[in-house]
């Protein structure tokens, strides 16, 4: 059975993925800070899948710590997750993003290169395509200029991949994520941001809760059917499921390149009153909500080119926009701050 490591596994996709490679017959080691997770979610994961991963309260900046969990663990192949990932405290807190996101990638790849470990999957962002001029976005399309600090950590993230890779045994897959939507079917763990709610649908699940009176909806005159910018979301299950494939890719040396990169997004665009509309139909709800400006750093629209990862990875995106609004509400009522 191979062994993965799994950092940031107590997070939002981290968690998703564990279930799945779990699913799949791997052994799990979750390493996380807990610095934006709950040690709940070992519980949860525990109960989809009746096995409890290994779990290492590790903080990824502790260099020594890293070392001393690389000497004592043989692993077969890691999975980085952990970083920050709030696009707008990147921009006021851009040495934060470029310690948590930078240092650690580069502590992992020493240890990893130190101790033989030769496969790795690094969870990119479609914001390495910073403002794209063209849709839908292929692997292909232009690295534009980061629009945040958190957008560059990826795109400094996969550069430093890339040059390792050249020179040492190290092979990687950059998955370059939309937007991660949604929650396990079996509601036992899904998206839990601390605080008020940066991103869409937590916020719309919270309106539905009764815990904020409204939705702020960030402008409704971009360039599209509705006025409301477009986004490509993924259900984190089928997102989750891209890693597992991605990892067995690696074990079965079927990769081209030393370094590769897929999209992965399930190429269907949503505006944001869409999502409010299919939100409310699916789980007969109303939003209450009211358009407000426009947010700094919002580009009109992304939308994922998938036909690569369709072909060349062997995956594609099962489930819908319902699936995941449905999910994302059912994880909602069961949380206990109402
Ligand atoms: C979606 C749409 C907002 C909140 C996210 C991640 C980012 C990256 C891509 C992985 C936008 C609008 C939002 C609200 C609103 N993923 N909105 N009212 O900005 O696309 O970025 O996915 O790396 O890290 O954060 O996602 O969910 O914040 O916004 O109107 O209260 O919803 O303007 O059009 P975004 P989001």
């Amino acid at each position: 059975m191979q062994k993965i490591v799994v950092t940031g596994g107590l997070g939002f996709i981290g968690s998703h993925t564990v279930v799945e490679l779990q699913n799949e017959g791997f052994e799990v080691l979750i390493i996380d800070n807990l610095s934006n997770s709950n040690i709940g979610v070992l519980d949860g994961i525990t109960s989809i899948t009746g096995k409890k991963p290994a779990f290492f309260k590790i903080d990824l900046k502790d260099k020594q710590k890293v070392a001393q969990f690389f000497k004592e663990n043989k692993v077969d192949g890691v999975i980085h997750f952990a970083a920050s990932k709030a696009v707008g405290e990147s921009v006021h807190e851009p040495l934060k993003y470029y310690e948590n996101n930078i240092a650690t990638l580069i502590y992992v790849l020493q240890e990893m290169n130190k101790n033989k470990v030769t496969n790795f999957i690094f969870s990119s962002s479609c914001t390495v395509y910073g403002d794209a001029d063209e849709f839908p976005i292929t692997e292909k399309s232009p690295i534009k200029k980061a629009e945040n600090a958190y957008g560059n950590s990826k795109q400094i993230g996969e550069e430093i991949i890339a040059d390792v890779t050249k020179v040492k045994n190290l092979n990687a897959i950059a998955l370059r994520y939309f937007n991660p939507i949604g929650g396990h079917k079996s509601i036992k763990i899904g998206e839990l941001p601390l605080g008020v709610p940066q991103n869409l649908i937590p916020y719309v699940t919270q309106t539905a809760a009764g815990i904020r009176k409204e939705l702020s909806v960030f402008g409704n005159d971009y360039e599209t059917h509705d006025g409301t910018p477009i986004r490509d979301y993924i259900h984190v299950t089928d997102l989750a499921k891209a890693h597992v494939i991605a990892m067995k890719r690696l074990f079965e040396d079927k990769q081209k390149a030393k370094m590769e990169y897929f999209n992965i997004g399930t190429g269907v665009g949503s505006s944001v009153f869409d999502v409010i509309k299919t939100f409310e139909k699916v789980n007969d709800l109303k939003i209450n909500y009211k358009v407000v400006d426009r947010r700094e750093g919002d580009v009109t629209a992304y939308l994922a080119d998938v036909s690569f990862a369709n072909t060349e990875l062997g995956w594609r995106s099962e489930l819908t926009l319902k699936d995941a609004l449905r999910s994302a509400w059912l994880w909602q009522e069961k949380q206990e701050i109402k």
